[in-house]
């Protein structure tokens, strides 16, 4: 409650009471702390690595899979409607193809999944399910966020990894939206259309951190492994992700 409370509150002074001045706000710190991540800061130092960026993608596709899932079958519900954008925003098969791009045809049999992206895709199932009206702190947490600082990561991938034109990148790319700044204008005022009460808007604020959160430990998680991956490598040569859920920590 303490963490609700200054979320009515920022450097500014006082956040108003739409929900997309309160989940910024709320979220303030996350968002810090998940910029602050060991692998979000090698990607903007620009060194996020080939196997690096595979694993995140296979995670990626995991989590919007899920969201989109649940977004698509709760589509006419009131709290979901106003901020469904399918045609605009929708990453499926943009990583799908990127997937393709990077294992090949058989890209499938080849997706990893790590334990804390397990545990954001149960978490967005439950929600899809039990609390359609909390979708919206998901969706907000990644769609914006994608559309934000998601849109630099993307030329940073591109020159990392030496790839030419836009291939394996169909994820950053949002061909229906034409501007991204009025995109979230306008998605923020479909936030603040939806009528929750009191008590489901603290609850969306939770749900917001709690999306930041998973997302953390979804990046802390695949650095993890990485790094165990990279040892076991350099101590066997020729090793090769086989597995397709990867438990962890
Ligand atoms: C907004 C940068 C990671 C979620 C933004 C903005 C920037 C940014 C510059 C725009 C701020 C504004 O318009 O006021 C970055 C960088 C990141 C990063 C450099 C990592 C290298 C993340 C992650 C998430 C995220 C991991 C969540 C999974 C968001 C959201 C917004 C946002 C939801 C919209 C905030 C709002 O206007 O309400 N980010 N970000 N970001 N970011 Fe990030």
């Amino acid at each position: 409650m303490e963490n609700m409370k200054s979320a009515r509150k920022n450097d500014e002074g006082e956040v108003g009471s739409d929900l997309s001045e309160q989940i910024k706000a709320a979220t303030k710190n996350n968002h810090i702390r998940a910029e602050n991540t060991q692998l979000m800061l090698s990607y903007q130092k620009g060194q996020i690595t080939l196997p690096q960026y595979k694993v995140l993608l296979c995670s990626l596709y995991v989590i919007y899979k899920a969201l989109e899932e649940e977004l698509d079958r709760n589509s006419s519900h009131a709290a979901v409607a106003p901020i469904y954008f399918p045609q605009e925003l929708a990453r499926l098969e943009a990583l799908e193809s990127d997937l393709e791009h990077f294992f090949g045809s058989e890209w499938r049999k080849k997706v990893i999944v790590p334990a804390a992206t397990q545990r954001y895709e149960q978490r967005l199932r439950k929600i899809g399910k039990e609390h359609p009206e909390l979708l919206v702190a998901h969706a907000y947490t990644r769609y914006l966020g994608d559309l934000s600082g998601g849109q630099v990561l993307g030329k940073i991938t591109q020159k990392s990894l030496g790839l030419s034109d836009k291939e394996g990148l169909s994820f950053f790319s949002f061909p229906g939206v034409t501007s991204p700044h009025r995109f979230k204008q306008l998605y923020r005022s479909r936030m603040n259309s939806i009528e929750l009460t009191e008590e489901e808007k603290t609850e969306v604020l939770e749900e917001a951190v709690a999306a930041f959160e998973l997302n953390i430990q979804v990046f802390d998680d695949l650095q993890k492994m990485l790094s165990i991956t990279a040892e076991t490598v350099n101590r066997s040569e020729g090793n090769d992700f086989k597995t397709s859920r990867f438990p962890s920590s």
